[in-house]
């Protein structure tokens, strides 16, 4: 139906022949098969735990069901995906959650910290304050709308390099989406922990088809290698729990000093760029360049 351009994987909104909707996130992307890797094992464990996640399918995808795609790098990414690509159920009318909606969508502690814990166990560095992969939704009608979790395909940055990183390794989450909301992440890893057993991680590992798991020697030993990574990294929780979040007031304060830097070395010239946090490039929308 449409491709999606405001992140970096152009996925596509794809009608199936189940008449569902669904965001086909594609084999062929330069992020690759390991994203799709990623969005299974991280989404279906968010699944697991409680938190709100859209339903995902595998689609098989034929390039020619897009043949009316005007640009050239859309319709390549489509030709390196024929077959087998990862569906997540579109949310109609869900909003992108936004530095400016964090302002005013209340979000529990409670329910911040788990999503922080979930991030800090899977190594998910792209839930941040400028691009949170969070979507607020319904947003018509009578029901409330909440947050939903997409996008984990930048989680499990160890399976970039198999035989360098520690399980227990802390990282920085200070620009966390919902640092600000004083996420309790402690009450999070209370609850979830002991949760996380090696019978569910196997259970989640083993919803990824064997074709994208091609690191190891065979996909059963892939698979028992996230299996045992992840059990490990949950038991050194108290290792990399990460519980010092600046306040809005600080995080304004850090983006200002740093924006002010940027400044000093430019010419006179490029101190007027727009920031663009959180709003489409005028590169994004290349109809602008096609007259
Ligand atoms: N399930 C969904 N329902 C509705 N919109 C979605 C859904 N998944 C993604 N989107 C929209 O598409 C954008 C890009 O999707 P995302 O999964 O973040 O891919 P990327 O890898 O390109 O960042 C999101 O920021 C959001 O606006
Ligand atoms: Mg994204």
């Amino acid at each position: 139906m449409t491709p999606l351009r405001s992140g970096g994987s152009v996925p596509g909104v794809v009608e199936a022949d189940d008449l569902g909707t669904y965001v086909v996130k594609f084999t062929g992307s330069a992020q690759g098969r390991k994203a799709l890797v990623a969005e299974v094992i991280v989404g279906e464990l968010a699944r697991a735990l409680g938190l709100r996640f859209p339903e995902l399918v595998l689609v098989h995808f034929d390039p020619a069901i897009a043949d009316g795609e005007p640009h050239q790098e859309v319709r390549d990414l489509h030709a390196a995906s024929s077959g087998l690509n990862l569906g997540m159920d579109y949310l109609p009318g869900a909003k992108d959650f936004t530095p400016d909606l964090a302002k005013v969508f209340p979000v529990d502690p409670l329910e911040a910290g788990r999503i922080v814990w979930l991030d800090a166990l899977t190594v998910n560095v792209d839930r941040t304050v400028h691009s949170s992969n969070l979507m607020v939704w319904p947003t018509l009608g009578t029901v409330p709308p909440r947050l939903w979790l997409i996008d984990h395909g930048a989680a499990l940055v160890f399976h970039h390099r198999w035989d360098g990183t520690d399980p227990a390794k802390a990282y920085d989450f200070r620009h966390h989406a919902l640092g600000h909301y004083g996420p309790d992440v402690r009450a999070a890893d209370a609850e979830l922990a002991p949760r996380v057993t090696g019978e569910l991680l196997r259970r989640v590992v083993a919803e990824v088809p064997d074709a994208w798991l091609t690191d190891h020697a065979s996909p059963a030993e892939a698979r028992e290698a996230y299996v045992s990574y992840l059990h490990a990294r949950v038991r050194a929780s108290a290792q990399w729990l990460p519980t010092d979040f600046p306040s809005r007031e600080e995080l304004a304060a850090e983006e200002a000093r740093r924006a002010a830097k940027n400044q000093q070395g430019r010419p006179a010239w490029l101190r007027q760029v727009p920031d663009l946090h959180g709003k489409p490039a005028a590169e994004q929308d290349w109809s602008v360049h096609l007259g």
